[in-house]
């Protein structure tokens, strides 16, 4: 049975004060579906924020990371920084990071190796702009995404991976893939596991959808059957529509 994940990804929002408020709102709200459950603070905010959830079923996860163990990369974090403040899982590939930092599949494949070399969970997103799904080349722009960043591992390190399916075109616009749209990538991306990987991998991984995911949408999308969860910006800063969504399952 494929784990099904809510993620809320807080992007470069809420200093500590308001990451403390967050978590107390948080920490009121019952959870009840199975989803586990993440959240993806800022940097400056992880260990706060992972002091304050870890007696709880929300896990602190972190927005990015460097490749490299350490050295001269000013402003980087590594791997080990992460887990040393208690993270165990990672976002690695945002839109937003591809296109503002011009991370690159290459340089995406090396971030994965250094979280996967430190036992940590990746969730690898990926998905394309408005002109590649207009012009009907979604599929090959998703599927590249993945085979260039994913198609080194073995079979064994999809123990570790989660997958995100993020159209830029979705991402804060407001506007959402259909849940038809949403299905039919995720089964595409479970096929493009499959003739890699097999049955049982393609099977096994969590494939998540983000963009524009909201109280009132999100039951429909994750009633898709290959739909595992998702990764939430805007509506994951509020407590109530964040935990919506996740008990929409
Ligand atoms: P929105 O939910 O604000 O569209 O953001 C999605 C996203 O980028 C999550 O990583």
């Amino acid at each position: 049975m494929r784990k099904q994940i809510v993620a809320g990804n807080w992007k470069m929002n809420n200093d500590l004060s308001q990451t403390e408020s967050l978590i107390y709102e948080l920490k009121k709200i019952e959870k009840t579906s199975t989803a586990e459950v993440m959240v993806a603070p800022t940097f400056t905010n992880l260990y706060k924020a992972f002091e304050s959830l870890k007696d709880t079923d929300i896990e602190v996860i972190a927005q990015n990371m460097h490749f490299a163990v350490n050295g001269a990369y000013t402003g980087e974090i590594s791997a080990s920084m992460l887990k040393s403040v208690g993270i165990q899982t990672v976002i690695l590939g945002h839109s937003e990071r591809r296109e503002y930092f011009n991370e690159t599949d290459e340089m995406l494949a090396k971030k994965v190796d250094a979280a996967l070399a430190n036992s940590m969970r990746v969730i690898f997103c990926f998905g394309e702009v408005l002109e590649d799904r207009k012009s009907g080349n979604h599929e090959n722009v998703v599927g590249s995404q993945i085979k260039n960043a994913l198609f080194h591992l073995d079979a064994d390190a999809f123990k570790h991976i989660v997958l995100a399916y993020e159209p830029v075109w979705a991402i804060g616009t407001g506007e959402t893939a259909s849940p038809e749209q949403a299905q039919d990538m995720h089964a595409f991306i479970r096929k493009t596991l499959a003739d890699k990987y097999g049955n049982e991998v393609a099977d096994s991984v969590s494939i998540l959808y983000g963009g524009s995911v909201k109280p009132n949408n999100a039951q429909e999308i994750f009633s898709k059957p290959d739909v595992d969860g998702g990764l939430i910006g805007g509506a994951a800063l509020n407590a109530t529509d964040f935990f919506a969504i996740v008990n929409a399952f």
